[in-house]
């Protein structure tokens, strides 16, 4: 993170910041990073948030809050009009917000000379392919291969948000950047964790672990053999850090739109490499017998996912290259060794919040992910 405010933002009004997400699992570790930032004093950050109860104590941290959904159209579009950043890290799914957002940006670029700037979340599902988990894939998608991205067809996962972005940023009144994190491992740290306002677990990790549990064995979509990328928390939230120092310091220095896609990946793996240790893990923790991933049945990918396509989309191949951040400076540290080594503690941590949950159900601010 750099002292980096380029001259046309170097003015004495705070620069106005929009978070959504602010005590999730991406959204947290981003929070915490942009109230640690050198510059903070320049930035007026306010979050969307549902619970009054954590919107008291990011309060207390100096964020300012306002408490609701991005379902209530009216607050969000008249919170995103007045903001220069908007940090859009909730749903990736939920095109119905992010065209209430791009309303509200819409708004402010008529009313005032700004072109503002959006910063969303997609996920490398869109990269999936219709594997299943029985093969490989050679595709290797490029971030800077601005016409790999564009060919992919509307109908993959995320792709309506993204391709709205995209448009919006093409019609000239806002900067897109979308940052597309791989599979995210690692357990999120910080002082919203700390003080019990952020969830820090990932969604497909502990969703196979949770999943393992409740059916005495970890599973795998197929056979495991298709090949995703992964990336740790911290580096995804250093990324998004990255993205706002540059777009702030050196705008000319990103591309936007159609070109401003980011991938967050430091390495890769196999659905069954990946179910294998989880099974590992679970067997090390008396909590298995059998460390060895059986296919998950199109019941349970309901069960455990909502439906079945959601559920495959875990035996995708989605395979990414993150040049555009590393080209911006972005050095991600943790590898996927890492993320084999961390799932003991990561069994660990999640049956102990399971166990806090059951002790305190109604108290508990913690969040207890389901598969996603
Ligand atoms: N984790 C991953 O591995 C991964 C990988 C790729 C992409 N992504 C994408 O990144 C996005 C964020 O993921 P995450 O893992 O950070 O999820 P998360 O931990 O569940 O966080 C979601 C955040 O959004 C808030 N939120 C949910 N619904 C809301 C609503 N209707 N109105 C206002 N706030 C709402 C939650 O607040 P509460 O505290 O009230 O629940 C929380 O702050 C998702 O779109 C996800 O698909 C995640």
């Amino acid at each position: 993170m750099g002292q980096l405010l380029s001259r046309s933002t170097q003015s004495t009004a705070q620069i106005p910041i929009l978070i959504l997400g602010a005590t999730g699992y991406i959204g947290g570790s981003v929070l915490s990073r942009l109230l640690a930032h050198p510059d903070v004093e320049r930035f007026e950050i306010t979050a969307l948030v549902r619970s009054a109860e954590k919107a008291e104590r990011l309060r207390e941290l100096g964020v300012k809050t306002v408490i609701g959904s991005t379902d209530d159209a009216e607050k969000l579009e008249t919170l995103a009009s007045q903001a220069h950043i908007v940090f859009s890290m909730v749903d990736a799914d939920d095109l119905a917000a992010i065209q209430t957002i791009l309303r509200g940006l819409k708004k402010r670029h008529d009313t005032s000379s700004d072109i503002p700037i959006l910063i969303h979340t997609s996920g490398a599902a869109v990269l999936g392919d219709q594997a299943k988990g029985l093969h490989d894939s050679d595709v290797i998608y490029d971030d800077t291969n601005f016409e790999q991205i564009e060919a992919l067809p509307p109908s993959q996962p995320h792709h309506d948000v993204d391709i709205a972005i995209v448009e919006a940023d093409k019609q000239g009144y806002l900067k897109s950047y979308i940052v597309v994190p791989s599979l995210v491992h690692g357990i999120a740290s910080g002082p919203l964790v700390d003080i019990g306002i952020q969830n820090p677990f990932s969604m497909q990790i502990p969703g196979f672990i949770l999943a393992g549990l409740d059916r005495g064995q970890v599973g795998m979509v197929g056979e495991g053999r298709a090949i995703w990328s992964n990336v740790h928390i911290d580096d995804v939230a250093n990324l998004f850090l990255v993205l706002f120092d540059t777009i702030l310091s050196n705008p000319e220095k990103v591309g936007h739109g159609s070109e401003g896609y980011f991938f967050a990946e430091n390495g890769e793996h196999t659905w069954y490499d990946l179910s294998k240790a989880i099974g590992e893990a679970l067997v090390q923790a008396g909590l298995s017998k059998d460390s060895e991933p059986t296919s998950l049945t199109d019941d349970e990918l309901i069960k455990y996912t909502g439906s079945v396509e959601r559920g495959e989309q875990m035996g995708t191949n989605a395979r990414c290259r993150a040049n555009k951040a590393r080209a911006l400076g972005w050095n991600p540290t943790k590898t996927s060794q890492d993320m084999f080594d961390g799932l003991n503690l990561q069994v660990d941590a999640l049956v102990k919040a399971m166990q806090a949950k059951q002790q305190k159900a109604s108290t508990s601010l913690h969040h207890i992910p389901e598969i996603d």
